[in-house]
């Protein structure tokens, strides 16, 4: 072991609390709150990072102390009332069982939040300042508000205590309300909380004073704060600073946990939460700064996915304790691979944001590449092997789809062999990952195909399978995973269209002024929109969707945008493109605008279209009639999680097929995978 690495392994003692290592998961909101409470759910996705080796654990991102910081956006914890602490204290005992320490961040969210929830309260700020992210307008606090938050804050912090978690830490980042009153972009007040800087901390040393009078000395407090807001009035890194070192002088802090940035709006957001777009650890900077500063243990979390990183952010001395949040979020047992020499199996995140950018539509945190993470009570983390039969089994296609289902059937014992037309397995993710900066989704592709290799699947690659093929390996099980081929669509003069496909591919490349059409509204469209620009085309892109890239997510979209600006692509929301033809050696393109019925035409040299994709299923086809169950997967078999009644009652002779990711239908990278664990894992 390096002794960089030696370093994440070394235990950190914060008041008596000591944590094993110095590997941590940051707070953050997954969405599993269930009535304002972390329920099992909840629980058991944080005990899987504590049972992988996880030093720290922080859960319950954005927990509400007050009424008018609603937990129902997002499904958040509440700890409101005293009917949390049960728990808390079940959670407690869940994590500390496994060795980890478990603590929680509570906050008021001030105007970061809606007012047309379940209690429909108006939120409240320093001031009647709107935030461009959560479009709430407040209500300037009055003193009295000042004081009921503050007293809410230290009865929450009781709570904590009472449930038995270690510590907690109060957000003053991503523009919470007390960063709200720090940050002179949201504090425009001319009371003793606003104007100067000694004033704007004031309401954050009155809530963490009342705090350590209602939890006394035991107990764990820290703050999450930003190490500079990058925004224009914002707080500079030399006023981030001053924050720091005042609190940790005055005794009112026992770590900080340093981000860099704010979440006021779009932008901002996307790089509070930085995508695969940016560098690694792009902020350690600003934490390394503080930690220079401030005499307390501080933490950082922001794209550190490696371990090597990790280790060196600690062995040379920039944090106390590294966060790896999202990285959990990928792969719950690093540390523990990690200390046993198989750091190679590691499954790193990629940096696709899926996780963050579901919650933003309401949906709960999933990681794109781990079908696992956040269904610990149906599906394994670790596939163990089956009791029962050992069956042989043929895969087709080898896809992402194809790589996890011969991933878990051999965990499960199973002779696999994989069949992949191409040279290389990975399918459409190798082309996705061709576009200008998604190319680290190559890294789904290496865990997934390194991992088959390493458990002995009998990979074929270059080689098309047939029907006759297929049967000649006597297989008790066929998985199609063909994957699907890019569509058309169904315009007049569609064979003088391409599609994002044959561009990504290199099928086709594209000169002078082009089309593009989106149907989809997801990364492709955008990602070979930029690929062309970049390429010196002139490019027009038309949806007939609202926005541009109106499927892909928070902190994704903005990249896709803040590019295409850059790049000068024209971009046209609202069109539809109706047909394409001939004229001379260009083309003519009539688009259709959704909203008053109108035509245009525009003159160029290419049309190039992003309708999707329809499932490549003719070899399933074929295989369909001599299959023991026509090929159909059953359904509530699947949902109760147990093994298909095709597989328990197979004959000598015959096969049980199944279909899965996108040769069913086109959906994503997380389908495909999901599609693949769930029905594999009970073979
Ligand atoms: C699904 C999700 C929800 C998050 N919610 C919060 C939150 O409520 N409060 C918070 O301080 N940070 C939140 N974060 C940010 C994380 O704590 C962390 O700062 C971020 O993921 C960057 O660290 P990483 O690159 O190690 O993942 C969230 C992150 C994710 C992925
Ligand atoms: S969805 Fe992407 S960013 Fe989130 S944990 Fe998975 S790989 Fe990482």
């Amino acid at each position: 072991m390096s002794s960089n690495i030696e370093a994440l392994f070394k235990p950190l003692r914060i008041r008596n609390m000591v944590i094993r290592n110095r590997v941590m998961s940051t707070s953050h909101a997954p969405g599993y709150g269930k009535d304002g409470k972390p329920q099992e759910r909840y629980q058991l996705y944080h005990a899987e990072k504590a049972k992988g080796g996880i030093g720290l654990t922080m859960f319950g991102g954005s927990s509400s102390v007050d009424h008018d910081s609603p937990a129902t956006p997002w499904n958040q914890v509440s700890v409101v009332d005293d009917s949390v602490i049960p728990y808390f204290q079940q959670f407690s005992d869940r994590v500390h069982g496994h060795g980890a320490k478990l603590m929680i961040q509570i906050t008021h969210m001030g105007r970061r939040t809606r007012w047309d929830t379940d209690a429909w309260l108006p939120v409240i700020g320093p001031s009647p300042r709107r935030e461009p992210a959560s479009r709430s307008m407040p209500k300037e606090m009055e003193i009295e508000d000042i004081r009921r938050v503050v007293r809410a804050f230290a009865d929450a912090a009781v709570r904590c205590k009472k449930g038995g978690l270690d510590g907690l830490e109060i957000s003053g980042a991503h523009g919470h309300l007390l960063d709200q009153f720090w940050s002179p972009s949201a504090n425009d007040r001319v009371d003793e909380y606003g104007g100067s800087l000694e004033n704007r901390m004031r309401f954050g040393i009155e809530v963490l004073t009342a705090i350590r009078e209602a939890v006394g000395e035991d107990f764990v407090v820290g703050m999450r704060m930003s190490g500079n807001e990058m925004l224009q009035n914002g707080l500079s890194q030399e006023d981030c600073l001053t924050i720091a070192s005042d609190y940790a002088s005055r005794g009112l802090v026992d770590f900080v946990n340093v981000i860099g940035g704010q979440a006021r709006d779009e932008m901002s957001h996307a790089v509070s939460l930085p995508n695969m777009s940016f560098p690694v650890a792009p902020f350690l900077h600003l934490a390394s700064a503080i930690k220079r500063e401030a005499d307390v243990p501080v933490f950082h979390a922001q794209r550190i996915m490696d371990v090597a990183t990790a280790a060196r952010a600690i062995a040379e001395g920039h944090i106390d304790m590294v966060a790896m949040t999202r990285a959990h979020i990928a792969d719950p047992h690093i540390v523990n691979k990690l200390a046993a020499g198989r750091a190679d199996d590691i499954r790193q995140c990629v940096g696709a944001g899926y996780c963050i950018d579901r919650i933003y539509v309401g949906g709960d945190a999933l990681c794109l590449q781990n079908a696992a993470t956040g269904r610990e009570q149906t599906m394994p983390h670790d596939v163990q092997p089956t009791t029962g039969t050992k069956h042989r089994i043929a895969i087709i296609g080898g896809g992402v789809a194809g790589l996890e289902a011969a991933r878990v059937c051999a965990l499960r014992g199973h002779s696999v062999v994989l069949f992949e037309r191409e040279n290389e397995t990975g399918g459409q993710v190798n082309l996705a990952a061709k576009a200008t900066w998604r190319e680290a989704l190559t890294g789904i592709v290496r865990w997934l195909d390194g991992q088959v290799r390493k458990l002995g699947v009998d990979v074929r690659t270059g080689t098309e399978a047939t029907a006759e093929m297929v049967r000649l390996e006597k297989p008790d099980i066929v998985i199609v995973a063909t994957g699907g081929s890019a569509w058309r669509g169904e315009f007049e003069g569609a064979d003088l269209i391409h599609t994002t496909a044959d561009v990504l591919s290199g099928a086709v490349n594209p000169s002078g002024s082009v089309l593009l059409f989106d149907e989809m509204g997801q990364h492709n469209a955008a990602s070979v929109a930029e690929v062309m620009a970049t390429r010196g085309c002139l490019v027009e892109m038309a949806t007939h969707d609202r926005l541009i890239a109106q499927e892909v997510g928070t902190t994704n979209q903005p990249i896709h945008l803040r590019e295409m600006y850059k790049l000068g692509v024209v971009m046209s929301p609202n069109m539809e493109l109706r047909e394409v033809s001939r004229e001379g050696n260009r083309l003519v393109a009539v688009l259709r605008n959704t909203m008053t019925d109108t035509e245009e035409e525009r003159l160029i040299d290419h049309v190039i279209v992003e309708c999707g994709t329809l499932p490549r299923d003719a070899l399933y086809m074929e295989l369909k009639e001599g299959s023991a169950n026509h090929g159909q997967t059953d359904l509530p078999t699947l949902l109760q999680g147990q093994t298909q009644p095709a597989v328990e009652g197979l004959k000598s002779g015959e096969y049980a097929l199944f279909r899965i990711g996108d040769a069913v239908a086109g959906r994503n990278i997380h389908a495909a995978l999901y599609d693949a664990l769930r029905l594999c894992k009970d073979f």
